[in-house]
């Protein structure tokens, strides 16, 4: 079959939808079908002005579509439409399976292009007014998952955490104890600074500053949002310009222990 259209991988960023780039904007304005994951918000489709709108629902750890079942979506999608929009959280190309994705549009011989985003460890930076690498205490950053895909074996995933002066854990909500255990047990001082940050750039933000040995409270849980887990000196409660957060980010929440924060406790 002839086929027209062309795939665009697509970064809906944080969540925010001013926080999307002109060009996705465009893309989605203009598309003809969109393919969205759980996480893109109704602000960001409601940018789909004439396109047939499809949840293919990919949040990790939840039900979630099969990642051959969207490749194929995908490509049926580029054999009716011309423009047709793969939405992705964040950035496509972090902890997206664009990978799979790709493939299968190379295998069906299908245009694509991607179209980057602001991914979740920038934003959550941004909310609360860290630096992931400040001069002195932070030169490297990594972004990192501990969640393995079945059949990978065993990884030693917290060998990158200790490596980097900064780290960025994506996927972490429900899942820190076990994740602070196993850096601890990694070398990483359990005074270490973290900040947890979840719904970052959305109004329903939530974020806390604590030390990765506090995370060994079983009560700790990002819960169903989307969390980030960011460790290292550079997030230590020390730049004054924070100050501002505190009457921006906490009204109405509970005095903080210790600096500003929303708090994530249970
Ligand atoms: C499957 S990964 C996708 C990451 C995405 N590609 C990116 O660049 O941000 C989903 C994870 O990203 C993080 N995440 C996504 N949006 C977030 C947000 N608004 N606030 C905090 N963390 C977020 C969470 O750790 C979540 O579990």
């Amino acid at each position: 079959m002839e086929c027209n259209g062309k795939v665009y991988l697509v970064g809906a960023g944080p969540g925010a939808a001013d926080l999307l780039t002109l060009r996705a904007a465009r893309l989605i304005a203009s598309a003809d079908i969109v393919l969205h994951d759980a996480l893109v918000g109704a602000d960001v489709l409601a940018l789909a002005v004439r396109a047939e709108v499809v949840d293919v629902g990919k949040r990790c750890g939840l039900a979630s579509t099969s990642q051959s079942f969207i490749g194929r979506r995908l490509v049926e999608a580029a054999h009716r439409h011309r423009t047709v929009v793969r939405l992705k959280g964040g950035d496509p190309m972090l902890f997206g399976r664009a990978q799979e994705e790709i493939d299968a549009l190379i295998d069906a011989g299908i245009e694509f292009e991607i179209v980057p985003g602001v991914t979740a460890a920038f934003a959550a930076a941004a909310e609360i007014r860290s630096p992931l690498t400040v001069r002195g205490l932070g030169r490297s950053v990594t972004f990192l998952t501990a969640r393995v895909a079945k059949g990978e074996g065993p990884s030693q995933w917290w060998r990158a955490a200790v490596a980097a002066d900064t780290v960025a854990i994506y996927m972490a909500g429900r899942q820190l104890a076990d994740l602070a255990e196993e850096l601890i047990d990694a070398g990483i001082p359990a005074a270490r600074p973290v900040a947890l940050v979840s719904n970052a750039s959305l109004s329903s933000v939530q974020w806390q500053r604590l030390t990765l040995g506090a995370l060994l409270d079983p009560r700790m849980s990002g819960g169903e949002a989307p969390t980030l887990l960011l460790i290292g000196e550079a997030l230590a409660w020390r730049n004054p310009a924070n100050e501002g957060s505190k009457r921006v980010l906490i009204s109405g929440a509970p005095e903080p222990v210790s600096g500003p924060q929303r708090r994530l406790v249970a």
